[in-house]
This record gives C-alpha cells, structure tokens and sequence, in this order.
C-alpha cells in the first residue's frame, strides 16, 4: 500500500473545532480514524485528534478516486485529508458532538500511516483488562475519558503554579539523588558508580531541603515534585507520585493553613467552576477519632458517632457490660430511615465489622410499636428511651451498636459509616467538603521495634503545653501537625518543625537515635539549625490524589499517564528488568 507523506500540506484546523461559521473553508485536517461508516456511495469516517471527532464524508461521484482508498481506510489509521466544510443534510446534526452541525467533504486523502489491528478497540468502550490497557498505554491514552483527566492535571498544576506565584513562593527544584530521609516507607536505593558501596535514595519527599531552604531564606518555597516510596500499593498510592510541597518562614499553623485553603478555593473556582467556602472546619485528631471513627472523616454527611456506655451500663446485655466493665465501649451510630434495611445487608454490615477486628454489631428498627431488636430483652424501656433521645433516633431510623475497646468500636462503626454513606447515596458527585484534622500525637509506640516513632516525621514541633510531657508520657504529647482531609480522603499533611536545636535532639534521644547514630544521619541538618534557623513550617499535599478527587477517578492510575502496576511495575518499559553483568561490575555490585 502507498503510504503518503505530508508533503507541503499544512493542518489548518483540529478535529474539534469547526463550527457553522465555517462553511464554504477549504480546510485540511489531520488524525485518527476512529470510525467508518461505508454507504456505498458514500462513506463517513469520524477523523479524532486530542481536540474532538470531525465527520469527513467521501462521495464517489464528486472524488472517486479519495472515494476508493478511502474504502481500505480502517480504525486508528492516520489521514490527512483536504476539503470543504459543508452543513451536515438538515436532521443529520449531531447535537452530542461540538463539530456535529457540519461535515467535511473530502476533495484529497492522504494515507499516512495504517495500523496493526489493536489490542483493544480505542472507541467505545472499554473491552480489555487493566492490564492490557496499562501494556498500550499509548493506545489506551487515546480515549478522550482518559485524556481529560491528564488535561484537567495539566490545568490543576497551571493554577497551583499561579496562585503560588502570585503568593509570593519560588518554585525551587531540589535533589533526587539524594540520602534517605525517614518518612516512614522503604527507599528506593540508586547505587553510586564512582562510590562502590555507597547508594543514593531516591527521596520520599523534599522534608530537609526544603527545611534547609528556609534556613536560607527564601521564605516560601514550593515545588511540585515527584516522590518515591517503596510501600504496598493500593489504588490511593502509586510508588512515584507527585506532591505539591510547601514551606513558609516565620509562620504558624494558622498562616500555613490560610494559604492552602487560598489555593483550594483558587483551583475548585478556576478549574472546577465551584465555590469552595473557607475557613475549612479544624477537627483535632482524638475528636475524630472519638466523632467519626477516622483521622480522615468524609464531611458530607453527619451521622457520627455517639457513646452510649453509660445508658447501657445497666443492662443485662453481658457484650455490653463486660465490656465496659474493661475499660471499653458501646457506641452507636443513628441511621436515618434505616429501618428498611433488609435482614441480608444487616448481615453484610455485620461481616463488616467482624472484618475490622470488632466482635460483631447489634441493631435496632425503631418500628411504629416499638423497638425491633434483640436488644429488647436487655436494655429496658426507659433505656430504650434515653438512647432514642440522644441519637436524635425517630420511627423509621436504625442504630446501630458496636461494644469494643474504644479504637475497635471507632474503627468499626467509622468504617460503617461510610459505607452506609455510600449504600444510602448520602454521598452527592460533584461535592466537595474539606477539614483539617489537627494536632495528632506525635509519637507513637512501635511494638515490633520496641521504640518510639515519628507519627508525621521527626521534624514535627510538639504542641509547647505538651513539651513538659516529653520525658514521662511521650505518647501524650501533641503535634503542631495537621492533615488535609477532601470527601474521606488524606490529601496533605504537614506541621510546624523544630527550629530549636535542643528540642531536635530531644526528639532523636526519645526516638532511640543515639548521637552518633542521629548525627551520621542528620549531622548535616543539627548543624544547620544551629545557623539561625528561622521558625518555619509547611505542608505536601498528594497531587494525584487531589486530581483523582476533582475529576472523579476511581484510581490514581487514572490520573497518571504512565502509572505502576499493582506489582509496582511499568507495563509499558516492563521496568524493573534485571541489568547485564558488565553493569553491575560497574557498580561494584553483584545480584545474589
Ligand atoms: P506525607 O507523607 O503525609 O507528608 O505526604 C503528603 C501527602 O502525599 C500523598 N501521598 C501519596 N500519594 C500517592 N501515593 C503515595 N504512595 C503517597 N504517599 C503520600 C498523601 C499525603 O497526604 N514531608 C511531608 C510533608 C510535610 O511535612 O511538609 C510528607 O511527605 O496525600
């Protein structure tokens, strides 16, 4: 078959822009096939770029030359072609489609590229597993669906870019090849050619540069930069994904706080279209706990958690006695007009539970005679009574009771929650309700490795009420750190830092970093707070995730276009592969 070339044809339009006022244009046009429809006399082929679809129409008795080869044309073959715009015949517009009111006829095709038949159909719809999809990537990148989500990326990263530039920040670029800084997942390790034995990681994020920059002074830095963490994926977490971090000088939470919801509410206007409303509320982290069953509560509808141990204490119900006689809990959640609930998603939701670690759940449907409950032997009218009144429980509702240990029972019915959120569409597309969750502790016990640990990361400030806490009860104290929550899901986090370089090395004794140990690893960082570190702080938020979140995909995959695997592979490159011998004796390195 003749391919053609372009020759001195030049694209005078895209495929998703010719409009009535068009008519009569000679145009030529450049793309995809992405449809063809053969009449005979007449064939309609739908031609596709990254703009929209055009109809061209090839006609036998005005060109039957581009009219023959036009009959070998098959999808995802890419043409050239030259002619008129014409008005579709009156009834054949299309009003789904911007170009849908006129056509193209073709007056010269060039063939400039045929095509294998594909793995899948690019058009219509999508036929192949995730797989095959993530192997053609670039096949797969040609479905508008798929596309709009990385324009929307392009357009979200444009704005960010633009608010923070007007704020005052610098965007600054900072090392990739760099030393581990412990956010807390494995590194990815880059073996060093000219130091044999020595590796680089790749960094988790930029904490210490862009810490250092504020010891030198740029005052707000932000960058919107690629990180790796070598963790187990799950649809929310990709191995390399993108944050936009900040860092600000001689701020507090308050002043962190007030530029990110300025930024929020610039990109939903300017992206989305939607009025975010600011102040976000401000949840401290046990209220959440305590409130929603979860550091990362979805804001957009209530149903929240109520302790209801001491109007149960007197029944004879022992899951409940017993339990709060150890220490522990019942609370419950109202399910507004849940008395429908049918006896098979009462067991779904009760497996739920069990799934969490928690013992198992009891109900009640507030019936118009009364309760309908097992709970009815046990807990006595004016219990009953008492419970409806502070649930805000009426006929037609359903409680729901869980009895565990405090963070059992919160887990549990947090996760019902959502999940019933879900079952009931409380949960409108299209919203979107931000909360701060504030001051999570900043230590936690690690049983395994029988020490303390960073809940954010070392650098944290501990809240200054809960310093003289620091030497007794390390796990009590508070930290100036706050999480960034949208619709149920962590999308930043970040915290005030330590500019003081006694407290840091308070931090690294009670975190078991010994000071050869702690000064190996951050020799260089102690030594800069020692420099005239200002006070400072800042925040990364989870770019993918924010993007995933405004144009409503299921995945982060669905926002990167070239994304990990579940195996943390590229299916495209098949990245990781195993390297030549002559390689790693380069590096110094063997493959056990
Ligand atoms: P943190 O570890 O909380 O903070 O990360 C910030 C945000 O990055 C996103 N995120 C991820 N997104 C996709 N895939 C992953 N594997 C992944 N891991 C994290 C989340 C998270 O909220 N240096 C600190 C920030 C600071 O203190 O300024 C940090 O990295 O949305």
């Amino acid at each position: 078959m003749d391919i053609d070339t372009i020759g001195d044809w030049k694209r005078t339009d895209d495929c998703g822009s010719l409009r009535r006022d068009d008519i009569g244009r000679e145009v030529v046009l450049i793309g995809w096939v992405n449809r063809r429809r053969d009449l005979g006399k007449l064939i309609f082929i739908d031609l596709r770029d990254r703009f929209g679809l055009t109809q061209i129409v090839f006609d036998k008795e005005s060109d039957a030359i581009s009219h023959e080869r036009a009959s070998i044309l098959r999808n995802e073959w890419v043409i050239a072609v030259k002619g008129e715009v014409t008005p579709r015949v009156a009834g054949q517009e299309n009003p789904d489609l911007p170009t849908g009111d006129i056509e193209v006829k073709v007056n010269e095709l060039k063939i400039l590229n045929e095509t294998e038949v594909p793995p899948f159909q690019v058009n219509g719809k999508i036929d192949a597993s995730e797989n095959l999809r993530l192997k053609y990537r670039y096949l797969e990148l040609r479905r508008p669906a798929l596309f709009h989500n990385l324009v929307m990326r392009h357009k979200i990263a444009l704005s960010i870019r633009n608010f923070l530039n007007t704020e005052g920040f610098l965007e600054v670029e900072t090392p990739f090849l760099a030393k581990s800084t412990p956010e807390g997942a494995r590194d990815y390790l880059v073996p060093s050619r000219i130091n044999k034995g020595s590796f680089y990681a790749l960094p988790q994020s930029p904490q210490l540069f862009k810490q250092l920059l504020m010891m030198a002074g740029f005052d707000r830095y932000f960058q919107i930069v690629r990180c790796f963490r070598d963790e187990d994926l799950r649809a929310d977490r990709q191995p390399e994904f993108t944050q936009v971090d900040l860092e600000l000088a001689f701020v507090d939470e308050d002043g962190i706080m007030d530029v990110v919801e300025g930024m929020m509410v610039d990109i939903f206007s300017k992206v989305l279209g939607y009025g975010v409303s600011r102040p976000f509320s401000r949840i401290e982290y046990n209220k959440a706990l305590d409130l929603y069953g979860s550091d990362k509560p979805d804001l957009r509808f209530g149903m929240e958690l109520v302790d209801v141990s001491d109007l149960v204490r007197s029944s004879t119900l022992k899951a409940f006695t017993k339990v709060i006689g150890e220490g522990g809990v019942v609370k419950a959640i109202n399910v507004k007009k849940g008395a429908s609930f049918s006896r098979k998603e009462l067991d779904e939701l009760s497996s739920m539970v069990t799934d969490t670690g928690a013992k198992g759940l009891f109900w009640a449907k507030l019936r118009p005679d009364g309760w309908q409950s097992t709970l009815n032997k046990f807990v006595p009218p004016d219990s009953r009574s008492a419970l409806e009144e502070r649930l805000g429980a009426v006929e037609g509702d359903l409680i729901i009771f869980v009895s565990d240990m405090a963070n059992v029972a919160g887990e549990a019915l947090g996760r019902l929650r959502i999940e019933i959120g879900r079952r009931l569409g409380l949960v409108k597309d299209g919203t979107y309700s931000f909360v701060w969750i504030t001051r999570f502790p900043l230590l936690e016990y690690d049983e395994d490795e029988k020490r303390y640990v960073a809940v954010h990361h070392p650098f944290t400030a501990p809240l200054e009420e809960d310093i003289p806490l620091l030497g007794e009860r390390p796990e009590a104290v508070r930290a100036r750190s706050y999480d960034l929550v949208l619709n149920g899901e962590e999308i930043g986090g970040g915290s005030v830092r330590i500019y003081n370089i006694g407290l840091q090395d308070q931090i690294f004794r009670i975190l078991g970093l010994g000071n050869e140990e702690a000064k190996e690893k951050f020799g260089f960082f102690l030594e800069a707070l020692t420099y005239g570190a200002p006070p400072h702080g800042g925040i990364a938020l989870g770019f993918d995730r924010l993007v995933a979140i405004m144009v409503g995909a299921e995945s982060l995959r669905d926002v990167i276009a070239f994304p990990k695997t579940q195996r943390a592979t590229c299916a495209v490159t098949d990245a990781p592969s195993p390297v030549g011998r002559d390689q790693l004796a380069e590096l110094g390195l063997s493959v056990l």
